[in-house]
């Protein structure tokens, strides 16, 4: 996809909602996956790393992955700021670039998969990125009217069906994934009332 809008809006991406979801994913993805302290985790289109900076204290190494260099040029200044020595940003992106295999022992995005054209795609690469008995998670809204997004240019799918996701994943090679519901938020539609969408935690493992 194109990196025009994330690249445009990187300065401004830290608002507070995201900021709030980003924490209560790294809670729940902790408690959930309870990462090893030594544990290699690989944040997939990190953008700022809001979710990146969360769980850099509780594992080894955060690979912070996007294609967007504005995305990661804010990311850096961060973990400069913060002197924060564990994550490495680096420019990727699944629909061109082949990923190193035995990356990682998680694979985690965070609101990314619906910007993908292929889920199939994006699970191949997870399940080649992980050690045996690594971990995917991918967190991302649930099936939703095309409400969320005001701009659909870059988005191509309104959210997912749980057990149709699970199935892609199988299909890849993963075990049945579990599901939770990690965070909600209200916010105006695109066709104008507030709504509410719910996003899921999927997390399935690499035999
Ligand atoms: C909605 S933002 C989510 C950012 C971050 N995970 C968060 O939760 O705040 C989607 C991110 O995925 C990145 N992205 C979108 N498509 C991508 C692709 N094909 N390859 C790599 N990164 C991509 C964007 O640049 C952006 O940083």
């Amino acid at each position: 996809m194109s990196t025009h809008f994330f690249d445009a809006n990187a300065a401004n991406w830290d608002i507070p909602m995201r900021v709030e979801r980003a924490q209560a994913i790294a809670t729940a993805l902790l408690r959930e996956a309870a990462p090893a302290h030594d544990a290699r985790v690989a944040d997939y289109g990190t953008g700022t790393g809001l979710l990146a900076v969360a769980l850099a204290p509780h594992v080894g190494e955060v690979i912070a992955l996007d294609n967007s260099a504005r995305m990661l040029a804010v990311l850096e200044e961060k973990c400069q700021a913060s002197a924060i020595p564990n994550i490495h940003g680096r420019r990727f992106d699944i629909e061109q670039d082949e990923i190193d295999p035995a990356l990682c022992d998680i694979f985690v995005s965070s609101m990314v998969l619906h910007h993908l054209r292929s889920p199939a795609q994006y699970a191949r690469a997870a399940w080649r990125a992980l050690c045996p008995g690594g971990l995917s998670i991918v967190i991302d809204l649930d099936s939703e009217a095309g409400e969320f997004h005001q701009d659909h240019a870059d988005v191509h799918h309104h959210g997912f069906e749980r057990a149709a996701l699970d199935q892609v994943f199988i299909a890849s090679g993963f075990e049945p994934a579990r599901f939770s519901t990690v965070f909600t938020l209200r916010k105006p539609g695109r066709s104008g009332p507030e709504r509410e969408f719910s996003l899921f935690m999927m997390i399935a493992r690499k035999p």
